[in-house]
């Protein structure tokens, strides 16, 4: 599929709000393509109090909570403006990109302010996304809506479409977020010092900000690229028709397509990371996507980390409420324990039948089996537990001004990241540099059981991956590659992230920084 009939037909259904959880009909269209993007307003949605959204302009229209698409190796030229009461940046979670275009928090917009930005795409075809990344708002940010996606196609995506023969409107990127939702309405964000240490839960997902979402689709294959958007949720995705689970064929990771489709009825999805899945409903009238129950192994009790944010007290919380004050998370009703059963969204087939099931594509991309290089040397990283604190990266809470270690451009390197037993699952994210999964070691419980490929692995780590949970007591082996694209782009010493996509233990100091020099 090239890339006008992408933009005029499976875009056509990425339906997204923002704010009000609006009526499907309400949708206005908004896909657009990152290079035709002038400006990035990111502003407060009024109709609800806390929440926000991301409108772009294109010069000639507007369109709020924009999907972005891009065709590998096209640019953006812009302007980020900030309309929020706080600062925040516009981070490209995903992207190789500089430091100046990372949106990283090193240089957050004030309020009122705008930054131009310039960057061009050298990833590979997948789901990227882009949110606020503000030292200390980051969480609050998220939740109240700010989340976008940027669709990236090349020619490996193109023969995926074609093989799967998909019809238009059979092709949906989705961010899967969440809310509170208390008396029909959303609680804005407030966290209490518990919801600090573990993680701000909501009880509804919110789908493209929907809540209920569901699509039409043709018969025959669907392809889903599906990002868990919530600030701290871990998300066992799954397919039901009433009791049976229907099986899925992952495609791809979060950067991109796998080697081989792999067939699953189950797929841990945890916060910042993306599945690309087809599906081939049959002779079935709907499907719902859910998150399965699971255990998510939250091992550790203790006090909320209380860290000192110095922008935080300079800026009022988006809805005036405390964030990590207060002792109680108010009525344990308003929010659904991590690891329970949540419906995600609803696939609703209209029309015939058309053939007998088919196979996806056996060959889907060229990437290789993930290898270290036999001069990699071995970084190691220990994620821990303070009960002052909270969860820290090697003991050291975050600091803005601390760079944690250097590597060279070019460099292999293997990162050994060591969770601790006394802990919960930690979805590991680092900036600017997709990485492959070696082996896993000490994995128990209900992702156990999905350990079915070499080096004890899951059928997920099989992909470039940006973002990689690790379950308490588990360690992982990663093999690292610091190549940078574009050398002119890159000038001098780079600094990127390196941090818990957990939302609360990013803000709370799990994260550390990094230079490629
Ligand atoms: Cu998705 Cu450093 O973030
Ligand atoms: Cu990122
Ligand atoms: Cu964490």
């Amino acid at each position: 599929m090239n890339r006008r009939r992408f933009l005029g037909a499976g875009l056509a259904s990425l339906g997204a709000a923002c704010g009000l959880p609006a009526p499907r009909t309400a949708l206005a269209p908004q896909r657009v393509a990152l290079a035709d993007l002038r400006r990035l307003v990111v502003e407060r949605a009024d109709a609800i109090a806390g929440r926000c959204r991301y409108v772009a302009d294109l010069g000639t229209r507007q369109v709020a909570q924009p999907i972005l698409l891009a065709r590998r190796g096209e640019s953006f030229d812009g302007v980020i403006e900030n309309a929020l009461p706080q600062p925040t940046t516009v981070h490209f979670h995903g992207l190789t990109l500089p430091e100046a275009a990372d949106g990283a928090g090193f240089d957050a917009i004030a309020p009122g302010e705008r930054k131009r930005v310039r960057f061009e795409v050298s990833n590979r075809s997948g789901l990227y996304w882009f949110h606020p990344h503000p030292h200390g708002f980051t969480a609050e940010q998220v939740y109240a809506g700010l989340t976008g996606l940027l669709v990236v196609t090349d020619e490996d995506d193109d023969a995926l479409d074609a093989a799967l023969a998909l019809a238009p409107g059979n092709r949906l990127a989705l961010a899967v977020a969440e809310a509170r939702v208390v008396g029909g309405a959303m609680r804005p964000y407030a966290p209490s010092v518990e919801d600090c240490l573990h993680g701000w839960l909501g009880n509804r997902a919110l789908v493209n900000g929907m809540l209920d979402a569901r699509w039409s689709v043709a018969p025959g294959w669907v392809r889903l690229q599906i990002l868990n958007a919530c600030n701290a949720r871990g998300l066992l995705v799954a397919f039901r028709d009433g009791e049976t689970l229907v099986p899925f064929h992952l495609l791809g990771t979060d950067g991109g397509l796998l080697a081989a489709p792999r067939e699953l009825e189950r797929v841990f999805l945890y916060t910042g990371e993306r599945v690309d899945i087809a599906i081939d409903p049959g002779g079935r009238r709907a499907l719902a996507a859910v998150s399965l129950e699971f255990d998510p192994r939250h091992h550790a009790r203790g006090a909320a980390p209380r860290h000192r944010h110095p922008a935080r007290e300079r800026y009022a919380p988006l809805a005036a409420e405390t964030v990590c004050e207060r002792a109680s998370g108010g009525a344990a009703e308003d929010r659904l324990a991590d690891g329970a059963e949540l419906a995600l969204f609803a696939l609703r087939v209209d029309g015939a039948p058309a053939r007998a099931g088919s196979s996806p594509p056996p060959r889907l991309s060229a990437l290789t089996q993930a290898a270290a290089g036999p001069e990699a040397p071995t970084r190691r990283i220990r994620l821990d537990f303070d009960e002052g604190a909270g969860f820290l990266i090697d003991q050291t809470p975050y600091r803005a001004d601390e760079i944690a270690f250097s590597v060279s451009r070019g460099a292999r390197e293997v990162w050994e990241i060591k969770n601790s037993p006394i802990s919960m699952p930690h979805p590991m994210h680092l900036h600017g540099f997709g990485f492959r999964v070696l082996r896993r070691q000490g994995t128990y419980g209900d992702a156990r059981p999905l350990a079915t490929e070499p080096g004890g692995r899951l059928a997920s780590d099989l992909g470039v991956k940006d973002t990689v949970v690790l379950w308490p007591n588990e360690t992982v082996w990663l093999a690292m590659d610091f190549t940078l694209p574009q050398e002119a782009a890159f000038r001098g010493a780079q600094r990127f992230m390196f941090h818990c996509h957990n939302l609360e233990h990013e803000d709370g100091m799990m994260m550390r920084n990094f230079s490629v020099v």
